[in-house]
């Protein structure tokens, strides 16, 4: 079956039935019918953001106002958003470079003379690997006033960067790129992708469930030394060896995302306390979802055609969360400032207020670096 086109023109929402739980309110992702149909039931979304928490099926971005200060978006630019996610930069980013008509009018009104231009409308690439969410995405933003003609969404790596904008014919690249690295709260907090051991699921944890190996097939062929080598690697745990020795000594294959959090707190039994043991646990999760999605590989091929991807002047800002990321962010953009290939890079992370730390407790880890192409 062929996949649906990404830029299609929006159909009706579909009415969610009111699923059975237990209890008075329902605690499962699946069972947040009314988070999950956000615009039947705006005031409960707004109950839920109120308390700090992401509503099922949404992601709050991250550190917006920052990212839009590093980029500069201006109307008729062209931009790339690599991550779309949610859509809750590129909104932000399609509002500044692609203004609406009434917008537009307005401006318009407001013109000295009528010699001055009206403002053209821009366009934004968006990418994203994601099969189950960029549909959704994409409906929602053209909701919004930004469809087809001003969003080119695509089902792809951005690793592919350089490739699709050469598909577009922005041959001499973009304005402006942006990357809001990992994975969306849409994917953690379901259970069926896999990506968390606090519900069960299948251990999967792929972007793109269609492409690739799952965890439990990863880590089913991984040898020791090479799951010990990931877990050192990609998320620093300091018990990697006896971990993946006895990950590997299961006589069943792990397939679950609780019977892997298990296998890793009886690993650890004795060794350390409850709050280590649970910080192990997060780690051999995020270092799994690193391998599995090859993260590393396509940030460094997209670090490597940002040069190319920017117009002369142009701007890139890269959300990151964890130390792997930023290390390589950073050394990718002092690499290019030395060789004149940015004419100015972020002297330093910018972080989360403590404000949005409050209301948005997934902001904490996050590192935001800039860099201006010469
Ligand atoms: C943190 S979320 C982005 C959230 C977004 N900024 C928003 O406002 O909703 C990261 C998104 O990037 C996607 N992603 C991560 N790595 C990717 C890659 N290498 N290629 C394409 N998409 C990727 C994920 O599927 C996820 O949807």
């Amino acid at each position: 079956m062929s996949e649906p086109d990404p830029n299609a023109a929006p159909g009706p929402t579909p009415h969610r039935r009111r699923p059975r739980y237990k209890g008075t309110h329902p605690r499962r992702f699946e069972e947040k019918y009314k988070e999950l149909a956000a615009e039947q039931y705006p005031e409960a979304v707004r109950h839920v953001l109120a308390r700090g928490q992401t509503p099922a099926g949404q992601h709050v971005p991250i550190l917006v106002e920052e990212v839009l200060s590093a980029l500069v978006p201006k109307p008729g630019e062209r931009g790339v958003d690599a991550t779309l996610g949610f859509g809750g930069h590129a909104q932000r980013l399609l509002e500044r470079i692609a203004p609406s008509d009434e917008h537009r009018a307005a401006d318009d009104e407001h013109r000295a003379a009528d010699d001055e231009p009206r403002a053209t409308r821009g366009a934004l690439l968006a990418l994203d690997q994601d099969p189950l969410q960029l549909p959704r995405t994409v409906e929602r933003l053209a909701k919004l006033g930004f469809g087809a003609d001003v969003l080119h969404a695509r089902r792809t790596n951005f690793a592919a960067l350089g490739a699709e904008l050469a598909a577009l014919g922005w041959n001499d690249g973009a304005d402006f790129v942006f990357a809001d690295l990992g994975v969306s709260s849409m994917q953690i907090d379901d259970p069926a992708r896999g990506f968390t051991f606090k519900h069960d699921g299948p251990l999967d944890m792929r972007m793109n469930p269609k492409k690739g190996l799952s965890a439990a097939q990863w880590l089913a062929r991984a040898a020791v030394e090479e799951l010990a080598q990931a877990l050192t690697d990609d998320s620093d745990e300091p018990h990697a060896l006896r971990i993946a020795r006895f990950v590997k000594a299961q006589r069943n294959e792990l397939t679950t995302t609780v019977a892997l959090a298990e296998c890793v707190r009886e690993a650890l039994a004795g060794r350390a306390d409850d709050d280590a043991i649970e910080s192990s646990v997060r780690r051999v999760f995020q270092a799994l979802r690193i391998e599995v999605n090859d993260e590393f590989g396509a940030l460094e091929a997209l670090l490597r055609q940002l040069p190319s991807a920017l117009r002369a002047g142009g701007r890139v800002a890269v959300l990151t969360f964890h130390s792997g990321e930023d290390r390589r962010v950073k050394q990718a953009f002092e690499r290019g400032a030395k060789d004149g290939v940015y004419a100015a890079i972020s002297d330093a992370v910018v972080r989360a207020s403590p404000a949005e730390h409050r209301a948005n407790p997934r902001s904490a880890p996050a590192k935001l670096r800039w860099a201006r192409r010469a």
